[in-house]
């Protein structure tokens, strides 16, 4: 049975202990120079982006508050106008951009609202490539409106000149229809004693993925937390190891965690200070488990396939 809220252990959790010795783990903007600093950053991202060296970002994750009336332990960002809400996602865009190296990509996640702003600033300033929908599957019910469980995320570069690797995005699927060729071998999967697979293209459908769930390792209390499979695709398909990732609006460090694990360098910036301390933590326990559930032995398993990803190999 799912325990109540007020009962609920999160995986992530800090005590005052933890607050004081992850305090000073913190990068303070003092100490920022030429060299781009590896860490987390307690501040408003835009106010301080000057400070932070040109051309220094092979891939930026942008997951800024969305166009909706949100929470973030005590700061609340108020839904807005279209218009308004475009404006501020320019002034975070102009922010940033002297930041990213030439051949640098980038991801803008929204909801469906957001992404009316997020096309129109994109396209202004970068190439835009995709824009993958997330079937988050959790969402509130509406009484006249469907219920709103999708997600965006825009895929754009600086330039042509980009990294993008396939294989290490490719999905391991069930094959339910096996096709053999005429002299009977199989056609692009492979027979294994767990059942027949193959490795497709990843699409820009992404029905593989859930939120955080409270009984998941990773779960924090971050209001909008991102999985670290999601970011973990972003991350192996747009760079490479040694790589410089961004991320201005960090909240819990889930690009900062992933980055980490996949041997990226990382900087992440968030005005809150629980939330970077929790960054702080989730960095610390990556020390010693560089584990991405969803993603193994270097595999994107669709869902409900545990059992065939802990025989696989
Ligand atoms: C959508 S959440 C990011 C969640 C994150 N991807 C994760 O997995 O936990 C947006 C975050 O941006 C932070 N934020 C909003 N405005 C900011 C600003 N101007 N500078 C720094 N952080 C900001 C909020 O505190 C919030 O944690």
């Amino acid at each position: 049975m799912k325990p109540s809220k007020a009962s609920r252990n999160r995986s992530v959790e800090l005590n005052n202990l933890d607050r004081q010795r992850l305090r000073s783990r913190l990068i303070s903007i003092s100490e920022l120079s030429t060299n781009p600093a590896i860490g987390t950053i307690q501040a408003d991202s835009l106010a301080i982006s000057a400070l932070l060296p040109d051309r220094f970002v092979d891939l930026l994750i942008l997951d800024p508050p969305y166009n909706l009336s949100k929470n973030f332990n005590g700061l609340r960002f108020e839904r807005r106008s279209v218009e308004a809400y475009t404006a501020w996602l320019e002034a975070a865009i102009v922010a940033f951009k002297p930041l990213l190296k030439p051949t640098a990509s980038l991801y803008i996640c929204g909801d469906w609202l957001s992404s009316a702003s997020i096309y129109t600033v994109a396209s202004a300033h970068f190439t835009v490539h995709n824009r993958i929908t997330w079937e988050r599957e959790k969402g509130r019910g509406a009484k006249a409106n469907w219920k709103n469980s999708s997600e965006d995320i825009w895929f754009c570069t600086v330039s042509n000149q980009y990294t993008f690797n396939l294989d290490a995005v490719k999905l391991r699927r069930r094959v339910l229809a096996p096709y053999r060729t005429i002299d009977k071998t199989p056609k692009d999967w492979e027979v294994t004693e767990q059942g027949n697979f193959r490795d497709t293209h990843p699409s820009n459908f992404w029905s593989d993925i859930t939120i955080p769930f409270w009984s998941m390792p990773e779960n924090t209390e971050h209001p909008t937390q991102k999985s670290e499979k999601l970011i973990a695709k972003l991350i192996l398909a747009s760079s490479n190891p040694g790589d410089f990732v961004f991320d201005p609006f960090v909240g819990s460090g889930t690009t900062s965690v992933v980055a980490k694990k996949l041997d990226r360098r990382y900087l992440g910036i968030d005005f809150n200070e629980e939330y970077c301390l929790l960054t702080e933590r989730r960095l610390e326990l990556a020390e010693n488990d560089r584990r991405i559930q969803g993603w193994s032995n270097g595999v994107f398993w669709e869902r409900n396939t545990l059992a065939a990803q802990q025989k696989f190999h």
